[in-house]
Parts: structure tokens; C-alpha cells; sequence
């Protein structure tokens, strides 16, 4: 079993001898409540470094005064089982397993404090502008710099070879890669922020969330409507219609499987931006193909959405290609 650090310093000391030794330490920050999407980036980790580093922390400057902190799911005991059984066995060499779970209190995390109330915080918080305000961001304003925030102080104390995020929140994981570049957090052309595909119910597609725990069982047959109307957008791209006929499909199959359905059921945007720019497509884009590197270099189509269920909001979103 590994030991769970819950202050600062008694981590900083286990991470001095893991620099002394030349160990690399693969980093998977969290907010726990951890299922199979959290352990796919476990595993990632656990193949690619020595040691393997997982945080657990409900971070409350990305909640808003209005949203769940208080209720979000805090499942500790399971959390710890689920790290305990995660092993990666390579040839030859020693299986490699967690090494260590950091767990610090809101006061560890915020020694000036922590209010929910923006206008009201004091002191230092980290703000990537122009990428916090499109997508997630039009919705939850200043969800964002809660999260730079807390990525630049885990990072700080943590100290990763590598980091891994999901591609689940894709506009989190490229806005903590540009911070990243920006703060010279690591070398412009490393590659050690990985992003890993998201991991999805087998069944239904549905995208594995922490907040999927909110739903009842009703509310979970109809919650894969949103990977569906983002894969019929997704359909219409790629058979090379326009950006504004691809997102009135995605609502006209929304609408429909909610008249089926008769439950709560909203939908909070769809949209589609480049990946690289964060901008959102004009109406009449199309999917450009044979772009070769220049594509890959203007970067791709992100079709994102999200829906509330009851009283649950549920995001999801695809890569397709460039427009
Ligand atoms: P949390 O929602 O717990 O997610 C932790 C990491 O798991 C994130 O990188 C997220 O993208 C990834 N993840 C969640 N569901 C996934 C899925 N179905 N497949 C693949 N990866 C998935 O994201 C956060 O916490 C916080 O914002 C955090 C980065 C910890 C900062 O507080």
C-alpha cells in the first residue's frame, strides 16, 4: 500500500529522494469520486514513469457560489481500493503500482483562505486569457481560474515528469497545456501534459463522469443523448455539410429524444471550435480535408456540448477534423 500525504511538507520530503534517485513521477490530479476514466489515466502513468503520483482535492475556487460543491461526491474509502488494485506489469521489470496519493485539506491547498465569491478573493490566482471564455467557459465564467489556480499550485508542489488529463474536459486540457508553455511550467516542445481519450460506457457511449453518481437509473438511460446528438453534428462534418447544419441537426435530435422521454431534460449549448484557437466556426464552415501538416497545425474541429438532466449537467465532447 502507498502512503497518502495529506500536508506539503511530509510530500516534498517523499518527492526529494524520488529527484535524489533520478526517478521519473507521473502526476494524475483529481477531485476523487474515481472511476474507470481516472483509472485509464492512472494506467497511462503507471506505463510511462517509475513512480506514479495521484492527488485528491475538491478544489472550491471552480465552483461557483450556485454549483455542487458541497454536494459532490466524496467517496475516499472506494477511491483508495480502486488505487491499491491498479498494477502495471511490464517484461522483466518489477510491477509497478501507486506510489503515493496526495491528499491535503482546503487550508493546505489555500493558506490565505478560499472564498466561492470572485469579487471578494485576495491575493494570487492564474488566468489564461483568451481560452477561459469560449465552450465550458460561456457557461461557468470563472470555472477556469479555479482550475489554473489549483493545476499551478498542485504542479508546484507535486513537481511531475509527466501529467495526465482526460480528453472528457478537452478545453481544460488545452488550456492547462498553453498555461504550461506560457508560465515555462516545461520545455515549449516537451510533450509531458498527455491527454487521454475519454473512457465511455461500453454499452451506451455514455462519457464515465463523478457526476454521473447524481443520476437515477431513468436519468441514466437518457443521458447518452448528448454523445449521440454529438456524434450525429460529428456525421454531418465529416460528409462535408456546414458547421450551422450540423449543430441544427445535433438540436433537432435533442429536441426529438426529449419529447420521447418527457423527463427533465435541457440542453445547454453545442458548439463547435478549432482546437487551437478556441474559436467558434462560422456558421457556414465546412470539414477542409487534405490540409496534411498545415491541418494538423491549425488544429482540429472540437464539437463539445453539455445538458442538464434533472438537476445533473453532464459535458461530453468529439475531435473531429479541421475546419
Ligand atoms: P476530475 O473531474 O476528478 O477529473 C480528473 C481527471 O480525470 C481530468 O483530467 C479529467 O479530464 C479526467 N477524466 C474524467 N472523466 C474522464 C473520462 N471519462 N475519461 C478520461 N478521463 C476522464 O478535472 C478535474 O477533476 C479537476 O478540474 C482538476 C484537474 C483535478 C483540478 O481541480
Amino acid at each position: 500500500s502507498f502512503p497518502v500525504f495529506t500536508t506539503i511538507a511530509d510530500y516534498r520530503r517523499w518527492r526529494a529522494d524520488a529527484f535524489f534517485s533520478k526517478k521519473s513521477v507521473g502526476f494524475v490530479p483529481t477531485m476523487g469520486a474515481l472511476h474507470e476514466g481516472h483509472l485509464s489515466l492512472v494506467r497511462r502513468s503507471l506505463a510511462q514513469n517509475d513512480y506514479t503520483v495521484v492527488s485528491i482535492f475538491v478544489n472550491p475556487a471552480q465552483f461557483a457560489p450556485h454549483e455542487d460543491l458541497g454536494t459532490y461526491p466524496r467517496t475516499l474509502e472506494s477511491d483508495l481500493q480502486s488505487l491499491e488494485k491498479e498494477e502495471f506489469i511490464e517484461d522483466h521489470s518489477e510491477k509497478r503500482r501507486v506510489s503515493a496519493l496526495f491528499l491535503p485539506g482546503v487550508a493546505e491547498m489555500y493558506p490565505g483562505g478560499i472564498t466561492q465569491d470572485v469579487e471578494a478573493q485576495k491575493g494570487t490566482f492564474v488566468e489564461v486569457k483568451g481560452y477561459g471564455h469560449q465552450m465550458e467557459g460561456s457557461m461557468r465564467p470563472t470555472f477556469f481560474r479555479g482550475v489554473a489556480t489549483v493545476v499551478t499550485k498542485l504542479f508546484n508542489v507535486v513537481q511531475p515528469s509527466n501529467a495526465y488529463f482526460g480528453q472528457k474536459d478537452i478545453q481544460q486540457a488545452l488550456l492547462l497545456k498553453r498555461m504550461c508553455h506560457d508560465l515555462l511550467l516545461a520545455h515549449p516542445e516537451s510533450q509531458n501534459l498527455h491527454i487521454v481519450p475519454t473512457a465511455r460506457d461500453p454499452l451506451t457511449s455514455l462519457a464515465l463522469s463523478s457526476r454521473n453518481a447524481y443520476l437515477s437509473p431513468d436519468e441514466l438511460l437518457v443521458a447518452p443523448i448528448l454523445i449521440t446528438i454529438l456524434r450525429a453534428a460529428e456525421t454531418l462534418w465529416k460528409a462535408g455539410r456546414t458547421k450551422g447544419e450540423c449543430i441544427a441537426q445535433a438540436v433537432e435530435v435533442f429536441t426529438a429524444t426529449k419529447g420521447e422521454w418527457g423527463g427533465e431534460l435541457k440542453l445547454n449549448y453545442v458548439h463547435m471550435n478549432n482546437s487551437r484557437t478556441f474559436d467558434e466556426l462560422p456558421d457556414g464552415a465546412v470539414l477542409e480535408t487534405g490540409g496534411g501538416s498545415d491541418a494538423a497545425r491549425e488544429g482540429v474541429t472540437i464539437i463539445s456540448g453539455a445538458v442538464w438532466v434533472g438537476k445533473t449537467r453532464l459535458i461530453d465532447n468529439i475531435l473531429a477534423g479541421g475546419g
